[in-house]
């Protein structure tokens, strides 16, 4: 595994010319966000030496790096899901990849369902804490102590110092924020109406597919996390509506000039 990823690593860094500082993964809903990066590269996932493919609708599969906001940044357009059917390390292979590159700085990004009675779709949500329901961990098996410790600790998963700066950015700039947990789950069905109930009297605000296997993997390596979730549908709140992807997509796509808005200035002072 380390082998793998000093190879990939190497690959990457063989191609650019500038250090990235900071890495972003792109969910449905930032996707956007590439229109304003001054691409120095972009490398498609199947030209990357122990890339998986991944082949989600809304979802590209490259690898970008150049400038945001006059930040060096590397940017991956379009993430490998667990529901896939890739194991917890081929998801968060890029993460370790990163890391590798010398990369401490992550931002995280997805669409998710809301659950809080006082969100609306298309709302954005800062994540302060998620709760792993996937049910398996990216850490599972031999540790790589190299690497970081057998058991990480993960008592503040998502940056305060972040939390507060997006917060505040976000006053400056006049976008409404919502902060919550987020569950992450397996997928790909969406929740029941029962699901949804059980997840919010658990303790979140937001349900969603990805995002909490890379959290861990990051912490674990010592990088610093900053995560957010666009709203994309209600779940667990009022009469239950039937949630489809061609929606969650709409809604992000409502949401993104905001997310772009907010992503690219929290960069330049992460
Ligand atoms: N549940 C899980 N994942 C999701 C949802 C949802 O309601 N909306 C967008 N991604």
């Amino acid at each position: 595994m380390l082998e793998k990823i000093k190879e990939t690593a190497q690959f990457l860094e063989s191609r650019i010319t500038t250090k990235p500082e900071v890495a972003i993964v792109l969910g449905s809903g930032l996707g956007g966000l590439v229109k304003h990066i001054d691409i120095e590269q972009e490398i498609p996932y199947r030209e990357i030496p122990n890339f998986p493919v991944s082949n989600v609708a809304g979802h590209k599969a490259t690898m970008i790096f150049g400038k945001l906001n006059g930040r060096p940044v590397m940017v991956m357009s379009g993430r490998f899901h667990y529901y896939e059917g890739h194991p917890m390390k081929t998801v968060t292979f890029p993460i370790f990849v990163m890391n590798q590159m010398g990369i401490k700085k992550l931002v995280l990004s997805n669409a998710a369902g809301g659950m809080n009675p006082t969100f609306d779709v298309a709302d954005i949500m800062i994540i302060t804490d998620h709760i792993n329901m996937m049910a398996d961990n990216p850490l599972l098996g031999p540790n790589i102590d190299e690497l970081g410790p057998r058991f990480p600790d993960m008592s503040e998963a998502y940056s305060k110092r972040w939390v507060k700066l997006a917060k505040k950015i976000g006053e400056e700039l006049n976008i409404k924020l919502q902060h919550g947990v987020y569950v992450g789950v397996k997928g790909p069905s969406y929740e029941t109406p029962a699901e949804y109930r059980m997840y919010h009297i658990l303790g979140a605000d937001a349900v969603g597919m990805s995002t909490v296997p890379e959290t861990i993997v990051a912490r674990f390596l010592g990088m610093e996390v900053f995560a957010l979730s666009v709203i994309t549908d209600l779940g667990g709140v009022g009469p239950i509506e039937k949630v489809s992807h061609e929606e969650v997509l709409n809604a992000a796509k409502k949401a993104e000039p905001n997310m772009v808005k907010l992503v690219s200035t929290l960069v330049a002072q992460l």
